[in-house]
């Protein structure tokens, strides 16, 4: 049955966690996987979390079946966090198998409603949004997500979004980060939400926003707030709200889909949300769901979820701002380096591209992914100069090397200028393993069994 069973292409990240896995060297840094660290490099489960399993396992709540949209008071709640007001009475949510269930279930609602739908997509972008929207037989059309030059690894360009939905068909999807982008850290700033919202109104393009590190940008609300001013002015609108990162739920996959829709639609959303879950998985597992719910229905919970929140954010930007004053003043003052500073959440992309990246991992024992995404989360304030160190010595050639090869920065060539690039700089390419850039690595990676790279 098997023998003529292609292998999938290989997934570079997961290349990069596993060769992480498999250095003995004391000290090696893992900026792969995207999951918040504490300063003790645990993943915590969240207090406000831990007290609401304490409450629920008390409580001995039955484990009867609850339905194909999962649990109603988990999607009020999620609803009431993630929109407060904005749409009400035109919302339609379903729980789902964390953000990628939200992703997925709205996908294929995107495709039942209208096939051949085109999805504008801002690359680089999350690895797994391509592949989630090929699935559901999509196509996507990408557009960059950055602005031009040096400075613009800074920026989100809103005109290029712009441009892609002036060019767009009424009906296409238009795929937004609501925060924290993967994997460049740049995020549209208030002005460009608005300009946004007017051009997806104008053209008829539905606009699709993915929310999975929101409270860990800005601030929870600052984070919110472009995706509610967009849901308070458009008629239709997808939402997929994951419940891993904000919560540390990682594992218990909880997430949400919701769907804003015009007077009358409700139902036939409903139930198509419903038929593609039933197809699927039947019903999304119950736990998470129960303890978020939990968490945002208890004034004192909620509180305490918010302060340790505001607390992981605090602690990633600090990290991002010691690595940036710890990089040599030679590097530091360039646009290129200069522009992370204005980068939120728990990734930055360096200007560094593959062949940099291998090589802090091979010299360094420091593992981002070939696309130079690296997750500052995964640093404790005592590895900060150890990454600017590794950055240093890849970068300006001063490193003791280790292995033959040639410099990527020659020792004693002058530095390159503001304006141009330094090695492998430049714009970033689609993050590794995005299938827009072609063919990846012939490594052959084995199914993922253990943290699953986001
Ligand atoms: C931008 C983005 N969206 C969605 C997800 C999916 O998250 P999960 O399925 O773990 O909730 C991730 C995970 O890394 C992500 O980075």
């Amino acid at each position: 049955m098997f023998a003529s069973l292609p292998s999938p292409s290989p997934d570079p990240l997961w290349a990069q966690a596993l060769a992480y896995r498999a250095d003995p060297r004391p000290g090696r840094l893992d900026l792969v996987v995207g999951v918040y660290r504490d300063e003790a490099g645990a993943t915590p489960v969240m207090r406000a979390v831990a007290e609401a399993e304490r409450r629920l396992a008390h409580r001995a709540p039955s484990k009867e079946y609850v339905g194909l949209s999962g649990c109603p008071a988990f999607a009020e709640a999620v609803e009431r966090l993630v929109l407060a007001g904005a749409g009400e009475g035109r919302r339609t949510t379903v729980q789902t198998v964390a953000g990628t269930g939200a992703l997925h279930v709205l996908a294929g609602l995107v495709a039942r409603t209208r096939p051949g739908a085109r999805v504008l997509v801002g690359t680089p972008t999350y690895v797994n949004h391509v592949p989630v929207l090929r699935a559901a037989g999509l196509e996507v059309a990408a557009f960059p997500h950055l602005d031009a030059g040096p400075a613009g690894r800074g920026r989100a360009s809103v005109q290029a979004v712009l441009d892609a939905v002036a060019g767009a068909r009424p009906g296409d999807v238009l795929l937004l980060h609501g925060c924290c982008h993967n994997p460049t850290g740049t995020d549209l700033d208030a002005e460009g939400w608005v300009a946004i919202t007017e051009a997806v109104l104008a053209a008829g393009v539905v606009p699709f926003v993915d929310l999975a590190y929101y409270g860990l940008g800005r601030g929870l609300d600052e984070d919110l707030a472009g995706t509610r001013h967009l849901a308070a002015r458009v008629p239709e609108a997808l939402i997929a709200v994951s419940g891993s990162k904000a919560f540390g739920l990682y594992n218990e996959r909880v997430g949400a889909a919701i769907v804003l829709s015009e007077p009358g639609h409700a139902g036939a959303v409903r139930g198509t949300l419903e038929a593609l879950a039933r197809a699927e998985y039947s019903q999304p597992p119950h736990h998470g769901a129960a303890i978020v719910t939990e968490v945002l229905g208890d004034p004192a919970l909620l509180a305490d979820w918010r302060t340790e929140l505001d607390a992981m954010r605090s602690r990633i930007d600090s990290l991002r701002a010691g690595f940036l004053d710890a990089l040599d003043p030679r590097l530091a003052g360039l646009p290129q380096w200069q522009a992370l500073r204005a980068h939120r959440g728990m990734f930055s992309t360096l200007p560094l591209g593959p062949e940099a990246m291998s090589h802090l991992s091979r010299e360094h024992a420091v593992y981002g992914t070939p696309g130079g995404r690296v997750n500052l989360a995964g640093l404790t304030a005592a590895q900060v100069g150890r990454l600017a160190e590794a950055v240093n010595g890849v970068v300006l050639g001063t490193e003791a090397r280790r292995s033959p090869g040639p410099p990527l920065h020659g020792a004693g060539s002058p530095l390159p200028d503001a304006g141009s690039p330094l090695p492998d700089a430049g714009s970033p390419p689609p993050d590794a393993g995005s299938p827009l850039r072609g063919p990846g690595s012939r490594v052959q990676v084995s199914p993922p069994t253990e943290a699953v790279p986001g």
